[in-house]
């Protein structure tokens, strides 16, 4: 039998929806449309009536991104455990920037309290536009094997997966919710070069695979977000001077920096324009990347 032109034509369109992994769950022909877009860059950059969800938003690298949102208009949303740290830090920038900003407080290893603090920002902003999933903690026992190592290392492995790794899928599972509803939606998570490359000379293998694991995780959710329009990256720190370093032997820090092709850590303000970037409309076609800020590092 031979086919029409117009029944050819109904095939291949059939065929490239059922074949195409971002269309999976919807009908919508090929090429979808491009966005619209500003003419000029800088209103791209613009958060203005955006909502952005930072978590560990309440210092270091999570705050200095919150107070940049702030500055491009967002309301933003903070989590964190410590619930006086991270309202005093709302305060700061409610009192600096006059925009809308709110504090919550939780342990985001918990399942369940991540589901209720999102429900309760939705209730508070109306919605979420933007996630940045950012709280995260170190390892400072050594090697595996190690006496430290063996003694604490179940509880501290598992620590460290739940916070850096398993609370962002938690998350995922609501605010993915949202984004599909709204087909539109960027998530963004703070993985590390730690992912790509082993810190010497102190060893942090769990740290090293929570990152690793990250940044993957972006990459698996761009592609099974995209069918909604929602974008998944990730962004990977060198060694940054936020204090997170500052319990680790001296010694350690000094190696680091004679590593760092920069010779010196950077600061959380030399990363906020990579957040920038990715939670704006700057970056409509960027998903699935993950950006290495770190002075060099892993081009050596
Ligand atoms: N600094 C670096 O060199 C570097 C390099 C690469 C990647 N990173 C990553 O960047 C992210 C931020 O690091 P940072 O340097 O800014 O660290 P930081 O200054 O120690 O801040 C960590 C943030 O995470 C929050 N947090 C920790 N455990 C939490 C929990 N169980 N529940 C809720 N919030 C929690 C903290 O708030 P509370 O204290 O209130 O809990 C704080 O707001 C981390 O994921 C880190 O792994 C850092």
């Amino acid at each position: 039998m031979t086919l029409t032109a117009s029944q050819t034509q109904e095939t291949t369109t059939r065929e490239v929806i059922t074949t195409s992994y971002i269309l999976e769950d919807s009908q919508e022909p090929l090429p979808r449309p491009s966005p619209q877009l500003k003419k000029n860059i800088f209103d791209n950059f613009s958060l203005a009536g955006k909502v952005a969800v930072i978590t560990g938003g309440s210092r270091g690298i999570g705050y200095a991104v919150a107070e940049c949102y702030c500055q491009a208009g967002a309301s933003v949303a903070l989590i964190a455990s410590n619930a006086e740290r991270v309202e005093q830090s709302a305060k700061a920038l409610r009192a600096e920037y006059g925009c809308k900003v709110e504090s919550y407080t939780l342990d985001v290893a918990q399942p369940a309290k991540c589901d209720e603090a999102i429900a309760q920002i939705v209730q508070d902003f109306g919605t979420i536009d933007i996630f940045v999933g950012n709280a995260g903690i170190i390892w400072t026992d050594g090697g595996i094997i190690s006496d430290a190592g063996l003694n604490n290392g179940i509880e501290k492995w598992r620590r460290i997966m739940e916070i850096n790794l398993n609370a962002n899928y938690y998350f995922a599972r609501s605010v993915g919710q949202i984004f599909k509803e709204k087909k539109s939606g960027s998530f963004i998570l703070t993985s590390s070069m730690s992912g790509s490359i082993c810190n010497v000379p102190n060893y942090q293998t769990a740290y090293n695979a929570s990152k690793a694991g990250l940044k993957h995780m972006a990459k698996s959710l761009a592609v099974e977000w995209a069918s909604f329009n929602a974008r998944v990256n990730s962004i990977s720190p060198g060694y940054i001077d936020s204090g997170i370093s500052d319990v680790l032997d001296p010694a350690i820090l000094a190696k680091w920096n004679s590593l760092i092709p920069f010779g010196r850590q950077g600061l959380p303000q030399e990363l906020v324009g990579a957040y920038l970037y990715l939670a704006s409309d700057a970056s409509t076609y960027t998903s699935g990347s993950d950006i290495v800020i770190d002075g060099g590092y892993c081009s050596v």
